[in-house]
């Protein structure tokens, strides 16, 4: 595979993670075009977040993992080789948000889940902390839900609002590339439609990389779909590829 394009923001070649001696992410290659939404399907265990984990070295966390390969990102002032470039890991998390298969508030107030990224990572001044937490909340139609509750436990919220308030979150540190792991998991049909509708939105603005099981949501959501087996990227369809009926649920068939 060449260097990537202009268009492209992610880019891995090879790329493989093992946990201890097992290998989970398998000789993997794939580019991941810039503001679009790249959904991820395939079977429970194949390594969707391990996959989404390594664009942003997340893995590293975990004792007795190893990462091979290349991952090349692209940001707004340039290319970084992520295993080989001397690029700060914070500044590549927060420059690649994350929001997780399952929300972790912090087990704080709802306005210190966002305030405290926000000082720490950012370093803000009170002001403008306060303007971010208003906007990121209100992108995520939470704002009018929580705005007199900003001092109550994050944890108090439902399962659906704690997984708005940790994409706000993300949101609110102005990430380039947002991964998403099942954003919609936890959340009835209603909040994951204005989910989904937020994404159409941000895909103007961002990169966005969602793990989902729903194909519903592939086909509604999707600019291309990536569909992993075993620790790879078995097959990449654009979105004209699926929007008829049936080919994804015949490819998924075949896969599953
Ligand atoms: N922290 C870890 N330590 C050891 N093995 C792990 C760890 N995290 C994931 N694995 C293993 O890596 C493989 C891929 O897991 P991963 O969570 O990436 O799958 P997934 O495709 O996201 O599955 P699901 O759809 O169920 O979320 C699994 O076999 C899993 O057991
Ligand atoms: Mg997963």
């Amino acid at each position: 595979m060449a260097f990537p394009s202009t268009s492209c923001s992610v880019f891995a070649q090879n790329l493989s993670v093992s946990f201890s001696a097992r290998q989970v992410i398998n000789n993997l290659s794939v580019e991941i075009s810039s503001r679009n939404i790249t959904v991820i399907v395939g079977r429970s265990g194949v390594g969707k977040s391990t996959f989404l984990r390594s664009l942003n070295r997340l893995n590293e966390e975990i004792s007795g993992s190893r990462t091979e390969g290349t991952v090349k990102l692209s940001f707004k002032d340039g290319t970084v080789d992520i295993y080989r470039d001397r690029f700060p890991i914070e500044e590549l998390r927060r420059r690649v948000g994350m929001v997780f298969q399952t929300p972790h508030p912090i087990p704080t107030s709802i306005g210190k889940n966002l305030s405290l990224p926000l000082k720490l990572v950012l370093n803000l001044p009170s002001r403008k902390i306060d303007d971010r937490i208003e906007k990121a909340l209100t992108i995520v139609h939470l704002w009018s839900e929580v705005k007199n509750r900003l001092k109550e436990p994050a944890l108090s919220l439902s399962g659906g609002q704690q997984q708005r308030l940790c994409l706000a979150r993300t949101l609110a540190l102005e990430p380039e590339i947002l991964l998403l792991d099942e954003p919609t998991a936890s959340l009835d049909f209603k909040a994951s439609e204005k989910i989904e509708d937020l994404l159409s939105e941000l895909k103007r603005d961002y990169t966005i990389i969602s793990v989902s099981h729903s194909i519903g949501q592939a086909r509604r959501i999707a600019d291309n779909v990536l569909v992993m087996k075993e620790g790879s990227i078995i097959k990449v369809l654009a979105a004209s590829q699926f929007q008829e009926k049936g080919t994804l649920e015949d490819l998924l068939n075949e896969v599953f």
